[in-house]
């Protein structure tokens, strides 16, 4: 069975919820889903397929919990490793910057040599307009 890390940074519970529908609609695997602030590194080391998951705050910023984990995340513990990354922004009221915190944890993922999965998965305004999405993202990840 796929061993599959959920970890997300949310503020609002947005990304959490994200989260959530990810983990439900992953049948089959076996899943692991933490808040940022609750990860531990044993989490990811175990893991076949990772999912990093952060909103976007202030202008471009990753969300707070989040951050720490940024900031942690290193070659040591990602090497080789397969992550996909998902998130929550608003592209209307942040159009230069619409969930700029996908791309940053993307970039640093990538820059720690893992295996980068697909384009990530941004989530524009209300969770609920966007379950489909949701639930392909999840589906073409296993
Ligand atoms: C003060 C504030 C700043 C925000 N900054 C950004 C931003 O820079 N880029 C973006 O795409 N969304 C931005 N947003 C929108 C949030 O990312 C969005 O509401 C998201 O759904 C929150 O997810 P969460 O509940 O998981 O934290 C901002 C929202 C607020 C209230």
């Amino acid at each position: 069975m796929k061993k599959v890390t959920i970890i997300y940074g949310s503020t609002t519970g947005n990304t959490e919820r994200v989260a959530e529908l990810l983990k439900s609609n992953m049948d089959g695997a076996d899943i692991t889903l933490a808040d940022a602030s609750n990860a531990e590194k044993e989490m990811v080391q175990t893991a076949d397929l990772i999912l990093l998951g952060a909103s976007t705050w202030g202008y471009g910023d990753i969300q707070d919990d989040f951050q720490a984990y940024y900031d942690s995340m290193s070659e040591d513990l990602l090497k080789g490793k397969d992550v996909a990354v998902f998130g929550c922004g608003n592209s209307d009221d942040f159009p230069d910057v619409y969930c700029e915190a996908v791309n940053l944890i993307k970039d640093k993922a990538a820059e720690c040599g893992a295996n980068i999965i697909g384009e990530g998965l941004k989530i524009d305004g209300e969770v609920d307009d966007n379950i489909s999405a949701i639930e392909s993202f999840a589906k073409s990840l296993l």
